[in-house]
């Protein structure tokens, strides 16, 4: 059986990957409920994933990766539940800057930092300098992120570059307004994949995913392998992407 073990990656194109891919990694509190653990332990499972995922992303030669780690609705989660998450997050960040840094991944945080802890705030700047310079993927982890919040601080900005004369109203195009989201001067997302069967965007890109092929999977995010991602870019490849044209 060793041999058949590649042999989706094999099939890969390498030539039309997607340039951007948008996980919205969901289901970790059903798988843990599955095993009769605490959500906790669903979430620590999940990170565990993710790593591995970002790893493999990167290997194949994927540029950018958005990874939806915690929504601007996610506080109506239980504190308990909350505070685990991100001390979890935390911890992922610390650890990225020695791991991934290691395998020349690009660490940033999109999404509104007020609300996060001054602890959280120091350690994102200290992960994303940490890891700047380096030339693999550039993973985005999105982190009191909601696309709906990403367009109204964008058109806040435009507002206050247009009150000060910096861009001219008549200048405001996609192009532009692209610049002012947290994704500035990042490609749009190809491939939106979901996890856990369901399949909804929940506030996610609202903006970059307009052309997204849309990807689910009844499996949850713990359980998502490397070869299920080889399954989704090989099902991306084989879609026809019109972009409204014929
Ligand atoms: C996704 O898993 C992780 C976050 C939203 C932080 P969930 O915690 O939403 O897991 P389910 O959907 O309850 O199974
Ligand atoms: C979306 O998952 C947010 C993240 C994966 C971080 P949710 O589990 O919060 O989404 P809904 O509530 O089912 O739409
Ligand atoms: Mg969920």
């Amino acid at each position: 059986m060793l041999f058949r073990k590649n042999t989706l990656l094999q099939e890969i194109d390498y030539n039309n990957l997607p340039r951007h891919i948008g996980i919205i990694m969901d289901g970790n509190g059903r798988w843990a409920k599955k095993r009769g653990l605490p959500r906790s332990a669903g979430h620590k499972a999940g990170a565990e994933s993710l790593k591995k995922i970002i790893t493999e992303a990167n290997k194949m030669g994927i540029k950018y990766a958005t990874v939806y780690a915690f929504s601007t609705e996610n506080w109506k989660r239980p504190k308990q539940e909350v505070d685990y998450l991100m001390d979890l997050l935390m911890d992922y960040l610390v650890n990225a800057e020695k791991t991934l840094a290691g395998e020349n991944v690009v660490i940033r945080a999109i999404g509104s930092r007020a609300e996060l802890s001054e602890e959280m705030q120091r350690q994102i700047i200290k992960t994303e300098n940490f890891t700047k310079d380096n030339t693999g993927i550039v993973m985005n982890i999105a982190l009191n992120y909601g696309g709906r919040d990403e367009i109204l601080n964008a058109v806040r900005n435009i507002s206050k570059d247009a009150a000060s004369g910096s861009i001219k109203t008549e200048d405001i195009d996609q192009e532009l307004f692209d610049r002012y989201l947290y994704t500035a001067s990042q490609p749009d997302v190809d491939l939106l994949i979901r996890t856990s069967g369901e399949q909804r965007l929940s506030n996610f890109m609202l903006w970059q995913v307009s052309y997204a092929e849309l990807w689910f999977t009844p499996k949850l995010w713990p359980d998502f392998k490397p070869k299920d991602l080889h399954k989704a870019v090989l099902d991306y490849q084989n879609r026809g992407r019109r972009f409204g044209g014929v």
